[in-house]
């Protein structure tokens, strides 16, 4: 299955499905494709240096959200992509997107959703005083965080926990649930059910 990612930033997500393909965990994923909507985003760096391919475009160019992912979607159908992978990707996907790739696009979230969905996950779990966090791997659909959930892995929080330290405690295992979800997707090893994912595998 020919993939894109998308991220804005350091984009170690990529990296750790890039790695999961490098090591034979990912066998039916190609990356094809690296998105960014932010010119200085580490995640382009990392594409170039795999010899993936990268488009950038900056939203501001554009007048509506719908014309931005027109122009992302004629890059993605000349590039045959057939899923998205959202890896650190900090803006809403549109209805665009959403209907040219249904329950084709996955995103990795910091925190165990529904708690805390939102640019803020590892902040809000801190501040609400919950003793477990994570990450939750999810289907997008048009709301913040809402979409059906493939994967989740918890972590504890600890007492001194700062957002930085939780959040390289969750990040340790993104880059391990990130690969299994989109190890599931690409081998055709997910059906969902209303808002329920089953496994095949
Ligand atoms: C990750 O922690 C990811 O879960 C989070 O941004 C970080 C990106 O790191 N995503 C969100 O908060 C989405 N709402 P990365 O660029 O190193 O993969």
């Amino acid at each position: 299955m020919r993939l894109a990612a998308f991220a804005s930033g350091r984009g170690s997500n990529f990296e750790a499905l890039l790695t999961a393909r490098d090591r034979g965990n990912l066998p039916e994923a190609e990356f094809a494709l690296l998105f960014s909507d932010k010119a200085d985003a580490r995640a382009l760096d990392v594409a170039r240096q795999r010899g993936i391919d990268t488009l950038h475009l900056s939203p501001k160019d554009f007048d509506t959200r719908a014309a931005y992912e027109e122009a992302i979607l004629v890059v993605l159908r000349e590039k045959q992509i057939e899923a998205i992978c959202l890896a650190g990707y900090m803006r809403l996907v549109g209805d665009t997107l959403l209907e040219a790739y249904p329950r084709r696009i996955l995103n990795i979230h910091p925190a165990l959703l529904p708690s805390f969905p939102g640019l803020h996950g590892h902040r809000d779990a801190l501040e609400y005083g919950v003793k477990i966090s994570g990450c939750t791997v999810h289907f997008v659909d048009a709301g913040v965080d809402t979409g059906p959930i493939v994967v989740q892995r918890a972590v504890e929080v600890r007492d001194d926990d700062t957002e930085d330290i939780l959040a390289a405690r969750i990040l340790l295992q993104e880059h391990e649930a990130y690969p299994e979800a989109v190890d599931l997707l690409t081998q055709g090893k997910l059906r969902v059910e209303d808002r329920r994912v089953i496994r095949l595998d």
